[in-house]
């Protein structure tokens, strides 16, 4: 009989892919098969992200509830970018916990197993080309990893700390996997990496020269592959190459996240980012001439140390420029082994709050103009969630959420939906052919 794992995936879609990787690892490996119930599991692990102080107290509690409830001789294993950057102190202070996986070390899930008390969180190990067996959550949609690390600097981000150097994963391992991923019904891949648009700049062992624009060159051969994504590129490196790779090859889907982070050149240079206000408002300018429907999202820190009203307003400006589909906003929140963390200028929270709900209030202003427009419009949707209400939903090509009446003749399918009322994130419409 087969064991059971439990998995409680935090963070972003890396972290999706490290948890589709472990069960894969562990299916073909060791006989699991996934438990949504943690009370049956024989091995409960938790994939953690570090991304923002939620504060470390929280992973401890939960821990602790795991602790109390679990069948008596089920494991408990950490994983992800809190188990990267606090190792042992873990198991220090959670005495039953059975071991740590860093978010570099997802190859050694099936060997951490049988070694008591285990901490594998090297952020110099080299797994990409390592062969993951296979396994995905969901059959219409295969999320890719193209590259593992990240090299760029910023000063408030964690990731580099917890995930290591940039380093991509050979062309031809990452085609393999997505003729594998078509083959079995995805007519869509999502491309991961921290930094996809710099794929190609370091590669473990020999590698021909190739850059990102190649990639999707080569995955676009793919006949039964119809739609391409990626998260996230770096405005840094969206070169015109780029731009005009993306707008003219009809497989890549015409959305765009361009994370701005700041609006203000100062406050970006604080962060190093690399790019100024003008380099940005400059880049959508492109886009936006080269494809006109192409929608763009973002991602927002404000209060920032140092950050003054009149920078913050840099932030609105572009915001008012660019008129983002999706602003994903935050509060800076100071991270261990970064070097804002020992920027001294620090905003006061109840400023920080008011900028926040200005950036969310300003972005719901734009969402509802564009909204206001969307009755009747035809998109082409491809279909790979059901729901338990009778509805169905997917994406248009440019990343609107479109749900319909139906069941689950649809997943999978493409269909030409109509808009025929819209709430504030999901549109929901008729088909029409
Ligand atoms: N590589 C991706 C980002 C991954 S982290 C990129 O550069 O786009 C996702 C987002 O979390 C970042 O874009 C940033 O907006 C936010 N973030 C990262 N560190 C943060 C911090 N210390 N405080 C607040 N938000 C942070
Ligand atoms: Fe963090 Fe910057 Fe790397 Fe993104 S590019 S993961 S924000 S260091
Ligand atoms: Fe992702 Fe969080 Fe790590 S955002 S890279 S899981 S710190």
């Amino acid at each position: 009989m087969s064991k059971k794992v439990f998995i409680e995936t935090l963070g972003c879609a890396m972290n999706e892919r490290d948890s589709e990787h472990m069960l894969a690892e562990l299916n073909k490996k060791e006989n699991y098969s996934a438990t949504t119930d943690f009370k049956e599991a024989d091995l409960i692990l938790i994939n953690t992200c570090s991304v923002r102080e939620k504060p470390v107290s929280k992973l401890f509690s939960e821990l602790g509830v795991f602790n109390k409830s679990k069948k008596e001789d089920s494991k408990i294993g950490v994983c992800g970018c809190t188990a990267s950057h606090l190792g042992e102190e873990i198991i220090k202070r959670a005495p039953y916990v059975d071991f740590v996986l860093g978010a570099r070390n997802v190859s050694k899930i099936t060997e951490v197993l049988h070694r008591s008390k285990a901490v594998e969180v090297d952020i110099d190990y080299d797994e990409s080309e390592f062969a993951f067996s296979d396994f995905r959550s969901s059959t219409y949609k295969a999320f890719i990893n193209i590259s593992i690390g990240c090299d760029k600097q910023c000063t408030y981000c964690i990731v580099p700390k917890t995930r290591g150097e940039e380093i991509s994963i050979p062309l031809n391992l990452i085609v393999n996997e997505a003729r594998r991923a078509t083959s079995k019904g995805a007519k869509e891949i999502f491309l991961l990496g921290q930094n996809v648009n710099n794929y190609g700049r370091r590669f473990s062992g020999n590698h021909e020269k190739v850059n990102f624009t190649k990639l999707l060159q080569e995955l676009s051969k793919i006949k039964t592959l119809e739609r391409i994504r990626f998260t996230s590129p770096h405005p840094f490196h969206m070169d015109d190459e780029f731009i005009e790779e993306f707008s003219s090859n009809p497989k890549v889907c015409k959305s765009m996240h361009m994370p701005l982070q700041s609006g203000n050149t100062k406050v970006l240079k604080d962060m190093k980012r690399g790019y100024s206000k003008e380099w940005f408002l400059d880049r959508v300018k492109k886009l936006r001439s080269m494809c006109p429907d192409v929608s763009i999202s973002t991602d927002i820190i404000v209060a920032f140390p140092g950050e003054s009203d009149q920078e913050f307003e840099d932030t609105m400006d572009v915001m008012r420029q660019v008129e983002f589909d999706q602003v994903f906003s935050f509060k800076y929140s100071p991270r261990p082994e970064t070097e804002a963390e020992h920027f001294t200028e620090v905003v006061a929270p109840d400023i920080a709050s008011a900028r926040l709900t200005r950036v969310q209030e300003l972005h719901t202003e734009h969402i509802d103009k564009k909204n206001s427009t969307q009755i009747g419009n035809v998109y082409r949707v491809y279909f790979e969630e059901l729901f338990n209400d009778g509805y169905v939903s997917g994406r248009s090509d440019n990343n609107i959420v479109i749900k319909i009446k139906g069941s689950d003749e649809y997943l999978g399918e493409f269909r030409d939906v109509q808009i025929t009322s819209i709430a504030r994130t999901v549109l929901t419409g008729e088909v029409i052919k």
